[in-house]
């Protein structure tokens, strides 16, 4: 049995800078706690990738963060939540693990008036029919229509938000979800709210933006504090930065971001 301290870190990973949207949620709601996070930039993207692959890369990302003791393991990463939960879960033991999925769909049903909710994601994500079974779960009427958009996560990566291209490709993958009529879009990539700007822009102020990554920060308060494993002074490392490869590049974009100075950030290998 792993002896789970309110002073361990939260244990994030994600294929790249996307989870990096989750971590900017948990340090604005949870700023107390220590965060070590694995971004696997040597093998992003993980979205257009088979099921086998992504189980694999899924164990070893889990691997890697357990080498770290973390009191929780935070799955920021829709397409892992989606097709290999439970790789990581077997791993993790008794550590607590929470993926994207269960968060945004449960978000997308509280706030869709009319329940005709929009899914964009990776194309494992979507193939995986994970939010459709998770939205339908919750309630059975709802109508889900979802859309692959596997050019955002290199857009996402490339630093290239605001670019007029993620405009023009954003409106080409949206259209269809918006003449369905939906009032609410659930960015199922953690990659996608880096993309806001142009999403927001796309679908109008008539469509809700639900973000799984704001959703899953108020879960993980939930979990840590049923299990008393809150911490309560500030850490000495707030945040620990780990990537499989070009660790400048992802820190330039991380700071950009994340909008503050990081420290160095670590190589590791996986
Ligand atoms: N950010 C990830 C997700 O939420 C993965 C994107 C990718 O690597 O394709 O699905």
């Amino acid at each position: 049995m792993t002896k789970l301290t309110a002073a361990s870190p939260i244990g994030i990973f994600d294929s790249g800078v996307g989870g990096l949207t989750v971590v900017r949620q948990i340090r604005a709601l949870l700023p107390n706690e220590p965060l070590v996070y694995f971004g696997d930039t040597a093998r992003v993207p993980y979205g257009t990738k088979s099921q086998p692959t992504i189980r694999k890369y899924a164990a070893d990302d889990a691997r890697l963060l357990l080498k770290y003791d973390p009191k929780l393991i935070v799955v920021a990463c829709n397409t892992v939540s989606a097709l290999a939960l439970d790789v990581v879960k077997e791993l993790a033991d008794d550590i607590p693990v929470l993926g994207v999925i269960a968060a945004g769909a449960r978000l997308a049903v509280e706030q869709s008036k009319i329940k005709r909710i929009g899914v964009i994601g990776t194309s494992a994500t979507v193939n995986s029919g994970a939010y459709q079974s998770e939205i339908h779960r919750i309630e059975k009427n709802a109508f889900v229509f979802s859309k692959a958009c596997p050019l955002f996560v290199p857009l996402a990566e490339e630093g290239l938000a605001a670019h007029d291209a993620t405009k023009l490709i954003a409106k080409e993958y949206l259209t269809e979800l918006l003449e369905a009529n939906i009032d609410a879009l659930v960015l199922g990539c953690t990659h996608y709210p880096i993309l806001r700007g142009a999403i927001r822009e796309t679908v109008g102020n008539s469509v809700t933006i639900i973000d799984s990554a704001e959703a899953i920060a108020r879960d993980i308060k939930s979990t840590l504090t049923e299990k008393s494993l809150l911490n309560s002074s500030m850490p000495c490392v707030p945040l620990k930065l780990l990537v499989s490869d070009v660790p400048q590049r992802f820190k330039s974009i991380a700071e950009v971001f994340l909008g503050v100075e990081l420290p160095d950030i670590e190589l590791v290998e996986v």
